[in-house]
């Protein structure tokens, strides 16, 4: 029996698993992120945090709760979390890996047809009632998916997934860069491992699938955009700051790439406003990657699961800091 904070609302059905084992949560069920001394102040002696990507958990908050003995992130990503420092003090960190790779593929893939078809400018177009009749010359003319080349930047299961919906529906040629090879994607889609300028070099399309980490932070800046084609689109639904925001305008405004299709931003929610007025070669959605109905539920009741197995003081099914484990049989031993 344990008391934990939620950090905004979640599905009944993971209440569910964590009332069955007695334990009491504490949620915050407005649709504001709490301020952090907020955070620290309502987590403050309970044992665990069921929380979001956009919660700020660094070394500086754990400082401030050492009852927390578990944070369980509801999101395949855990940058918003200090994981050095957590195994530090002991805190286990868990993610949802799995369940959202083929829903945020769909989202990537939708993403990548919207800006070559230009979907969401003709949409507008249709209901601003200035369809007037067919053109060979149409306004809307975009560019075709089939038979080309898609680089895919982080091979691993979303980017998979993602090659898997272009060569095995579309046809297209798939290359790859990635921090380590993925035999089973070059096996089963015929991807070519290829080197990052390369991939930028011959790529109609790049779709980035990385974690934030110091490396990928700004991957693409203005150095990549002169290397990509001018007829390249670009899709990241991975998260905001591997694409650098201004360098991205600056590119799409030069006519550098043809368009850039954008699901994560560099400083959610805010969005650049110069791209919120490039219309015609920008696609946004609101960090909507994992969001089907299904997905949100698994996500939501895997945080739970994962949260009451650590409570238990089993390993989580999905520990991100296994180094924790060690530290704690350490301390036992001693
Ligand atoms: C979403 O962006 C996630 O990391 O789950």
């Amino acid at each position: 029996m344990a008391e934990i904070l939620i950090t905004r609302k979640v599905f009944r059905e993971a209440l569910d698993l964590l009332e069955k084992e007695r334990h009491t949560t504490d949620i915050n069920d407005t649709d504001r992120i709490l301020p952090t001394r907020e955070l620290i102040k309502r987590a403050g002696g309970k044992a665990g945090i069921i929380c979001l990507l956009n919660d700020k958990i660094d070394a500086s908050v754990m400082d401030e709760l050492p009852s927390i003995k578990v944070i369980s992130n509801i999101a395949v990503g855990y940058d918003n979390i200090d994981i050095a420092g957590a195994t530090e003090r002991g805190i286990m960190v868990t993610n949802t890996p799995g369940v959202l790779t083929e829903t945020t593929a769909d989202l990537a893939f939708a993403l990548l047809v919207s800006a070559a078809r230009k979907i969401p400018e003709a949409d507008q177009y249709t209901r601003a009632g200035q369809f007037k009749n067919w053109q060979l010359m149409q306004e809307h003319m975009g560019v075709d998916i089939y038979g080309k080349t898609l680089g895919i930047v982080g091979m691993g299961a979303i980017g998979q997934a993602v090659a898997r919906r272009a060569k095995k529906g579309f046809d297209m040629r798939i290359i790859y860069h990635s921090s380590s090879r993925n035999e089973s994607a070059e096996n089963e889609l015929e991807a070519k491992y290829v080197a990052f300028d390369e991939l930028l070099a011959v790529s109609d399309f790049i779709s980035t699938h990385v974690p934030l980490t110091k490396k990928t932070e700004h991957m693409f800046s203005t150095r990549e955009f002169k290397k990509m084609k001018h007829s390249a689109i670009l899709i990241n639904t991975a998260r905001g700051p591997v694409v650098d925001e201004a360098a991205l305008v600056e590119a799409l405004k030069d006519g550098r790439i043809r368009g850039a299709a954008l699901d994560v931003f560099e400083e959610e929610p805010a969005v650049h406003p110069e791209l919120i007025k490039l219309r015609e070669n920008v696609v946004l959605t609101p960090h909507i990657g994992s969001a089907s109905i299904e997905t949100r539920l698994r996500m939501a009741t895997m945080a739970a699961l994962n949260m009451v197995e650590a409570l238990k003081g089993n390993r989580p099914p999905n520990l991100v800091n296994e180094a924790v484990i060690q530290r704690k049989n350490l301390s036992k031993g001693n």
